[in-house]
């Protein structure tokens, strides 16, 4: 039967001490101008690299390596650390609603037929990122859902956008809702009722996570719910037109806007007997959202109304908590994670990072689950991100505060695995501000250097890598890889992630001497760290687990 022990390892000893370091959003490409990592101060990763090609090389981190539809799929912080938590690659959100919307059985689900009971006499509301970005939705899947809720009954339907620029370049709002508007014109044709009910920037409206910041949901709720926000207009396209003529004002933070009626009547409040589903196939953003669409109790904000709706998720975002309890399409279903085998093994671990990563490095790295497998074996410390301001104001975030506190973990000897997130390289890039990205990297550098002192300090092992590309690659290129010009002949910066791979880094007094990467697995990603983290441990990683990435020689 199955057994949560663990073979040790033939060679390698229990109980060292092993630093897992996750810097968010840094990839390895070549260096120029625009990667931020190489024009940065960066002497920790540099030095790491020397130790290549036994002590440092690079892994996949996009595309199928992490469980994402195709090789033109950027990597993602949730599929990165789930990949990286799991040791396996799974078929993620992307994919596996792709293949339910291919297959129709989205609609012979439970979630679906749960909401068509509304559709005689309710509105039916899609809530969700309108985006091909392919991280948290994707606007090809909110097509085919709008076209099947028609074929299966939906009379009435609103669609309630959150606008992107930061998994896509700024500006591309308008042309994906010019898009969708087609689409409900052809519905229209067919004598559907449907229309854009209400929209708002992503990172302002609604798509906030780990709790950082109720504000975002609730002018979301105000517009989506309520019907109700400071700006009103006839149209979407004119919304985003007119609110972008601020010259501050960008995608990921237009303020929320409803669309009304020439009485001046929002048009898609969401009210008793309505079906809800919020489409974002990805986790962390849609989880608030869900607790104020779903729970009776609930004290984050003043809901005002809390209407009798019956609402799904496009997944389930929350395994622990069940929630939603109704979602169309079924998540993932990553199960023994190393966080959940160590805890069984022995292993005490410590995670830390700040709010807007905090989820990464626990509810990620544990298969989408919140909580402790064993609190008794784990702690888990989060550290209050700065809210309300764009992170290229204050580029440092909580990155020196965090490696402190894994410092202060690595010190107390109290645990065996100390897992941090270092956030600067993809936060602040996904602002598109250069200089203050470069600012970012060298921040996480010496945040780096601070966790190898300690690792010096205590005899241990220190484990660095990234979860997918984003600092080093800050302008948008064309096919043969040179900066594309838009009509003014200006570059476009690329506040997205990238499509490079990560480096990962092995080392410290405790490495045993003969541990080095092997050369057989040259197509290696982010779901080999878990066995490879396993065996650091002292421990043979299950033998379902992608492949450790290293050996041990016999000096
Ligand atoms: C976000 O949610 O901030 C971006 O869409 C993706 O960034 P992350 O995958 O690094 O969290
Ligand atoms: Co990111």
């Amino acid at each position: 039967g199955f057994s949560w022990t663990l073979a040790d390892h033939p060679k390698l000893p229990k109980g060292k001490i092993v630093a897992m370091v996750v810097l968010d959003g840094w990839g390895e490409a070549s260096p120029n101008q625009y990667n931020c990592i190489h024009v940065a101060d960066t002497p920790t990763m540099d030095y790491l690299k020397q130790g290549a090609p036994e002590k440092w090389r690079l892994i996949r981190a996009h595309g199928t390596a992490v469980g994402l539809p195709t090789e033109d799929d950027m990597g993602n912080s949730e599929v990165g650390h789930n990949a990286l938590g799991a040791g396996r690659i799974y078929a993620q959100g992307a994919k596996l609603v792709d293949l339910a919307l291919a297959s129709g059985k989205i609609y012979e689900g439970e979630g679906f037929k749960y909401i068509k009971e509304c559709f005689d006499n309710g509105t039916l509301h899609l809530i969700g990122l309108l985006s091909d970005g392919g991280v948290h939705s994707r606007l090809d899947q909110l097509l085919l859902l709008l076209k099947g809720a028609r074929d299966n009954g939906a009379k009435r339907i609103r669609v309630h956008i959150l606008t992107d620029g930061r998994d896509v370049l700024d500006g591309t709002s308008v042309g994906f809702v010019e898009t969708l508007e087609n689409e409900l014109e052809k519905l229209r044709e067919k004598g559907v009722d449907a229309q854009i009910a209400s929209g708002g920037g992503r990172m302002y409206v609604t798509m906030d996570r780990y709790e950082n910041d109720w504000e975002v949901v609730k002018r979301g709720w105000d517009a989506q719910v309520l019907g109700e926000a400071p700006h009103k207009f006839m149209t979407a396209v004119e919304a985003i037109k007119r609110l972008r003529e601020d010259p501050k004002a960008n995608d990921q933070y237009l303020p929320p806007f409803v669309i009304v009626n020439e009485d001046g009547q929002a048009v898609g409040p969401i009210v008793d007997g309505d079906a809800v589903v919020t489409f974002n196939f990805r986790a962390d953003r849609m989880v608030m959202i869900a607790k104020a669409l779903e729970y009776e109790d609930f004290d984050k904000f003043d809901r005002v109304r809390f209407p009798k709706i019956r609402y799904a998720g496009m997944l389930q975002y929350d395994g622990e908590l069940k929630l939603p309890s109704h979602f169309l399409v079924s998540p993932p279903e990553i199960e023994r994670t190393s966080g959940e085998y160590l805890v069984h093994n022995g292993v005490r671990t410590f995670a830390c990072s700040e709010t807007v990563k905090f989820g990464h490095v626990t509810f990620f790295w544990n298969g989408n689950r919140s909580g402790y497998f064993n609190p008794d074996m784990e702690k888990y410390v989060e550290i209050p991100s700065d809210s309300g301001i764009t992170f290229n104001v204050r580029p440092k975030m909580k990155a020196i505060e965090i490696a402190e506190k894994a410092r202060d973990a690595i010190l107390s000897r109290k645990f065996h695995q100390v897992r941090v997130n270092l956030p600067n390289g993809d936060m602040v890039g996904h602002t598109g501000d250069i200089e203050a990205t470069i600012v970012a990297c060298k921040v996480a550098d010496d945040a780096v250097k601070m966790i190898l002192d300690a690792i010096e300090q205590v005899g241990g092992i220190y484990v660095v890598t990234a979860d997918h590309g984003n600092a080093e690659d800050m302008v948008k290129r064309d096919k043969s890889g040179k900066p594309q010009l838009d009509k003014k002949g200006t570059i476009q910066i690329l506040t997205s992630h990238t499509l490079e791979p990560v480096p990962i880094a092995i080392g410290g007094p405790g490495l045993a001497p003969g541990v080095r990467f092997r050369n057989d697995v040259p197509n290696g990603g982010l779901a080999n760290v878990a066995a490879t983290v396993m065996n650091l441990h002292g421990f043979e990683a299950p033998s379902d687990y992608e492949p450790t990435l290293i050996e041990v020689i016999d000096n």
